[in-house]
């Protein structure tokens, strides 16, 4: 009698927090759905984070799950900072690609890889697949907005939108992407477009990224319909199999029903520091502005001190997440926090090194985020109905802030300004002067992303599809 296969599948996110957090979320759907899960992870994410260790732990009874490590192809002791990260983009296409083939060769014979799902910013995993006949889904972990910007960039060069140089009019509206013609400006573009060089291997990596997508036999978004519909269906020409399963950490508790979650809200990455819970109990309802720019971005000493002036001079309460390497370090500076800022937050403000987001988030006492405009950190935004003050930094963030400002209206956009006159008049306009409109935008928006991940919502309905369409083509 012939063996059955089991439907195994082996999901590779690229080596960042902002990645494997949203691909963490989508194992434990698919393991809850029935299938085997090898969820891989490089050595150095392994070792570093503590509470991965907690959540191996936590897999071990099930023979369903299991955690495996595959290098990114760096030495030990590369700092893998948000600087160089651009090395991991060549080192695991040169150095993880034969190693992805060699692992899936290794899998015993009684249960074979039978699906990948890999980053899309990893795509060197569908020649692998292809070459061994393994079906193969992408799961691009940015805004679909971004992706479609991402996709349409051989048109904004064809336009003549690309390249520009710095001293140009960055307000210049940009006209050539379908679907958000009277919307973009140069500076609302993916940071990548702001390269003067076109031959820049890191802007030829996304684009060819984008495109390469695909090749796959689908694309997994982490969005949602009533969020991002026109740019789905922008999306959906080029890419008839399309997924839009978000925001993915509300779907997973809403499938998970009253089972407690296996994965911690942050991933189950990064040790949270402070009792800024305990804190936030004592303040009044929608009162503390949560200031958070995610886990790779750094900002300088000196918008350092602007952001922290801006706040003090609001008079709102804060609460500030300072990670220990969000000060970017300058030649021969240490890196710490100013001690003008360690002395003067005590009045007014909270700081921690990390702050469990999704739980501080959804806390009454907390009325506006000041964030960088991080996918993930948007998502978790909307769907706690919490208005944002947009300050981005790079990749997909410039135009997720201009969505935000522009388009869902939950928000306010501070893009390429950080001084602190800017920054108290952005906090009082949040928190005060513009906070019924905002609240107001942002409330419905929760309610829609609530309702999409609901059995016979978009998101459900779509993850559905995506169960049975990665179960054929298995068989
Ligand atoms: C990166 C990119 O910056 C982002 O634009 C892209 O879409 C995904 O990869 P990152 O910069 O880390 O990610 O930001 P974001 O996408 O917002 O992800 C950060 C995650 O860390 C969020 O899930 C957030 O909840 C979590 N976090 C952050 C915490 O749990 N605690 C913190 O203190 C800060």
């Amino acid at each position: 009698m012939e063996q059955q296969t089991v439907p195994h599948l082996l999901l590779i996110p690229f080596p960042a927090l902002g990645h494997i957090s949203p691909m963490i979320k989508l194992a434990e759907l698919l393991y809850q759905a029935g299938f085997h899960i090898t969820f891989l992870n490089t050595p150095h994410n392994y070792d570093r984070h503590l509470r991965f260790t907690d959540l191996q732990s936590r897999f071990t009874s099930s023979p369903r799950f299991r955690f495996q490590t595959i290098s990114d192809g760096l030495p030990p002791d590369h700092p893998r900072s948000v600087q160089l990260i651009r090395d991991i983009f060549f080192s695991t296409q040169l150095v993880t690609k034969p190693l992805l083939r060699d692992l899936l060769l290794s899998f015993p014979q009684d249960l074979p890889v039978t699906g990948i799902i890999a980053d899309g910013i990893m795509t060197f995993a569908i020649d692998v697949a292809q070459d061994l006949g393994i079906p193969i889904f992408i799961f691009r972990t940015c805004s679909a907005c971004a992706f479609w910007a991402y996709r349409c960039i051989p048109k904004l060069i064809e336009a003549g939108d690309l390249p520009f140089e710095d001293h140009d009019d960055m307000d210049r509206p940009i006209n050539s992407v379908p679907g958000m013609e009277t919307l973009l400006r140069r500076r609302d573009l993916p940071s990548i477009c702001r390269m003067k060089d076109l031959e820049n291997p890191v802007f030829q990596f996304f684009v060819n990224e984008t495109l390469n997508t695909a090749r796959a036999s689908g694309l997994i978004l982490n969005t949602f319909d009533d969020l991002e519909g026109p740019i789905l269906s922008h999306i959906g020409s080029h890419f008839p199999q399309l997924y839009s399963i978000g925001p993915i950490h509300t779907l997973l508790k809403t499938r998970q029903g009253d089972t407690p979650p296996s994965v911690a809200s942050n991933g189950g990455l990064w040790e949270e520091g402070g009792n800024c819970l305990a804190w936030l109990e004592s303040k009044p309802f929608k009162s503390v502005l949560y200031v958070s720019f995610g886990s790779i971005v750094s900002v300088t000493r000196d918008e350092l001190l602007e952001l922290w002036y801006g706040l003090v001079n609001s008079g709102k309460p804060f609460l500030w997440v300072i990670r220990k390497d969000l000060i970017a370090r300058k030649e021969g500076e240490e890196g710490e926090i100013p001690a003008e800022l360690e002395g003067g937050t005590k009045e007014r403000g909270c700081v921690v090194g990390w702050a469990p987001q999704e739980e501080v988030l959804a806390h009454p006492a907390v009325g506006g985020f000041l964030t960088h405009s991080g996918w993930n950190s948007t998502l978790e935004s909307i769907i706690a109905g919490v208005p944002m003050i947009c300050w981005p930094q790079l990749s997909d963030q410039p135009i997720n802030s201009r969505f935000v400002s522009e388009v869902w209206r939950n928000g306010i956009d501070m893009k390429d300004r950080c001084d602190r006159v800017t920054v108290e008049k952005m906090v009082r306009d949040l928190m005060v002067d513009q906070r019924e409109e905002l609240e107001k935008a942002a409330d419905k928006m929760a309610d829609l992303a609530r309702k999409c991940v609901r059995e016979g919502g978009s998101s459900y309905c779509n993850f559905e599809r995506l169960l049975e369409d990665i179960r054929s083509t298995m068989s």
